[in-house]
């Protein structure tokens, strides 16, 4: 269990970090999602030790060890893999040296390092690039070389900070299933840090909503994306829409709303909107419909341009969220 209390982080007079509580389990995959500027980077390297917060703690296990230094600090640092969206590898190396650098500099015995980097490569699926120099490999590549970097001392933790940031989808896909992969093997802790929506609903088991240096929502991938409280979490579970029902025409026509109607668990069994429509006088036109896949279960997303009298609409929503359905009015973004 990692567990993040209280931090608190300041730059040039700004709150980056204000007072952010996280426990991750140990054993799984678990994802920190947030825009641009909302101090995921700088969370990421207070919890994996790179830097030190202004005030709270960061506690491995039942050890505080936000306040290591010296030499327990670089010991304790060691068991942390990190990658990064840009890989940070050495471009002067081979992929086999860069692997081979984290086994140098610790107390890896000299003549064991050529096998433990075949291992390695062998383990990310690019043992054939062992003597490529950077350059020439993919980003897909050159992320694998970083994740065999990260593994060499074998780590208990493995930060990913927007790892899958700079590949296209399938390579972001490939890198994600290597990584879900290589937790369950190793039963790593992975930490991902992200900006996409795909990541979390792909491989994170649960997941922490930072806006603004504070987290605004916790929970399983499920509870939190189909049950929505913050605007930031709501726009990023509109990014999971196909990208052609993202921009449906406005309405003019007085007496009519449109909605996102969230269906989950047993809600998705019932003829609910038929039911909506005998007990109110209203009417319902379906404009756009998906089922999003969270972390493995199902969530329905539909889109609805709900027209009658205002009263009518008004308690028909209501009926509908007492019935575990989740109503959200409708903006085009
Ligand atoms: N070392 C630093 N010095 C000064 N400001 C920083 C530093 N690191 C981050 N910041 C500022 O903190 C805010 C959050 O940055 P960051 O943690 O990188 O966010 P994110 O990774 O979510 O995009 C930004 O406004 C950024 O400019
Ligand atoms: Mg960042």
């Amino acid at each position: 269990m990692i567990q993040i209390r209280d931090v608190k982080k300041n730059y040039d007079g700004h709150d980056v970090l204000d007072g952010v509580d996280i426990s991750i389990p140990e054993n799984s995959v678990y994802g920190i999602i947030g825009k641009s500027g909302a101090g995921k980077s700088t969370l990421v390297r207070i919890a994996g030790l790179l830097e030190k917060p202004d005030s709270g703690s960061v506690i491995y296990h039942e050890e505080t060890v936000s306040d290591l230094s010296g030499v327990a600090l670089l010991e304790r640092r060691r068991k942390n893999g990190m990658i990064f969206q840009n890989f940070n590898l050495f471009s002067s190396r081979t992929a086999g040296e860069n692997v081979a650098y984290p086994l140098e500099i610790s107390r890896f015995p000299a003549n064991g390092i050529k096998s433990r980097v075949g291992e390695l490569l062998d383990l990310v699926g690019i043992a054939d690039k062992r003597d490529s120099p950077i350059s020439r490999l993919s980003g897909g590549q050159k992320q694998r070389v970083a994740i065999a970097r990260a593994l060499a001392n074998s780590p208990d933790v493995l930060f990913c900070d927007e790892a899958t940031s700079a590949l296209d989808p399938q390579t972001t896909d490939s890198i994600l299933s290597l990584i879900r992969e290589l937790q369950r093997t190793m039963n790593l802790t992975v930490v991902m840090i992200t900006h996409q929506m795909e990541v979390v609903s792909r491989i994170c088991e649960r997941v922490s909503v930072l806006d603004g240096g504070r987290i605004v929502e916790e929970g399983t991938v499920h509870e939190v994306f189909s049950r929505p409280k913050s605007p930031v979490t709501r726009e990023f579970i509109a990014h999971l829409m196909p990208e052609e029902l993202k921009e449906l025409p406005t309405t003019t026509v007085a007496g009519t709303d449109k909605y996102r109607l969230r269906f989950t668990g047993a809600v998705t069994d019932q003829p609910i909107l038929s039911r909506l429509l005998r007990t109110f006088p209203v009417e319902v036109n379906i404009l756009a419909g998906t089922i999003h896949q969270l972390s493995g279960e199902h969530m329905g997303e539909l889109v609805v341009e709900l027209s009658g009298e205002e009263e009518a609409r008004t308690k028909a929503c209501a009926w509908l969220s007492i019935h575990g359905i989740e109503v959200e009015e409708y903006a085009n973004e």
